[in-house]
């Protein structure tokens, strides 16, 4: 078995984060989101993964590398311009061969890895399983149409849904799926879509099964979904502590403390991870926050936030929560007068205030 993940996009939803880096390499619970992918992969015995990759960009195999850290050889498959999911797997089937394989969208995520649904297509025999979830808003996804036990029909983002799942971004395929993307025309948005592909194989009588999951993020709308995200992972974590807590702190639920992080007399209530050389001094971090490396939080309050590296938190008489910090931002206390609110801000940065 093989892995296919994919790394494009241009994560228009998840600006401003995504001005400055991919969005498959913005930080859940500390760690790429990309990363998760890799390490379910590799979780689940598969050796070689290819990683597609937009053709202008050298981004993903320069953060991601050749593989070696997780135990998996990485092949690079640069795609030329988005043309779809079925093009993605269209422009693989050198790298993928005859063997079956794990189509895995590099942006989503899903709590407790791809074991069961290798499982579940490897006893079934099937030619291609899907992994659905229970949706609000099926009219964003691929949405199966279901009679019995059985799929009997595919839709890509149609405004009257025949069910509420939604087919998520985790595909176990043979290599039947190649006579698919092979077969199929591109849509009106002109993309090859691999909803049509699916549909492709029920038309043509071909094993299409599925397992439900439960535990399944994807960004489909404000970047305040990475919270949610950031909530799965934190609740599915268990804690640990490779830095330094003083008598004075107290720290109730699961923390995972970073090499070199200190919590000087601050309150801390998991589940929280703090990454390395982090400093909380006579702070309060509440549930479901992550601070991620060489951070400095003093005289203040965060909780169900996220906060990528090098981000400064001092001395601010507000809770900050619900938020998203990036690398490097300060929210500091401003000094002398007028007593006022100062702002620099990047573009299309969002500030709440009461
Ligand atoms: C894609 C697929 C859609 C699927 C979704 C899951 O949508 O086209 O069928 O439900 O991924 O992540 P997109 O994210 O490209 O809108």
């Amino acid at each position: 078995m093989k892995a296919l993940i994919t790394s494009g996009g241009r994560g228009t939803r998840l600006r401003p984060l995504t001005h400055t880096q991919n969005k498959h390499l913005i930080s859940i619970a500390n760690k790429p989101i990309l990363h998760y992918a890799i390490e379910y992969c590799a979780d689940a015995g598969i050796k070689e993964i290819g990683i597609v990759h937009s053709a202008d960009s050298n981004a993903i195999p320069k953060a991601i590398g050749n593989g070696s850290k997780w135990g998996v050889q990485i092949t690079y498959i640069p795609q030329e311009a988005p043309l779809g999911l079925a093009h993605v797997v269209k422009i693989s089937q050198d790298f993928i061969g005859d063997e079956p394989f794990v189509f895995y969208l590099g942006d989503n995520m899903v709590v407790g890895g791809l074991k069961r649904f290798i499982e579940a297509f490897e006893s079934n025999k099937s030619n291609c399983h899907l992994t659905l979830a229970k949706v609000k808003d099926p009219e964003r996804f691929g949405v199966p149409e279901i009679a019995g036990s059985r799929i009997v029909g595919i839709e890509e983002k149609p405004s009257k849904p025949k069910s509420n799942f939604a087919v998520s971004g985790i595909y176990l395929y043979d290599k039947t799926i190649f006579e698919a993307v092979n077969n199929i025309k591109p849509s009106a948005r002109g993309e090859l879509e691999i909803s049509d592909a699916h549909q492709y194989l029920l038309d043509k009588g071909y094993k299409v099964t599925f397992s439900e999951i439960t535990g399944w993020w994807k960004d489909t709308g404000k970047p305040y979904d990475l919270l949610e995200a950031n909530r799965l992972i934190l609740d599915n974590m268990s804690g640990s502590n490779e830095g330094g807590i003083d008598e004075k702190s107290i720290v109730t639920g699961k923390l995972k403390l970073g090499k070199g992080s200190k919590i000087i007399n601050s309150n801390v209530r998991g589940p929280v991870i703090i990454g390395k050389n982090t400093v909380i001094e006579n702070s309060y971090i509440g549930p479901f926050t992550s601070i991620y490396d060489d951070c400095h939080i003093k005289n203040s309050e965060v909780e169900f936030s996220i906060l990528l590296e090098k981000c400064k938190i001092i001395d601010v008489h507000i809770r900050i929560e619900h938020s998203l910090l990036g690398s490097d931002v300060e929210i500091v206390k401003a000094e002398g007068k007028p007593a006022t609110h100062r702002f620099l801000i990047g573009d299309q940065s969002r500030v709440e205030l009461l």
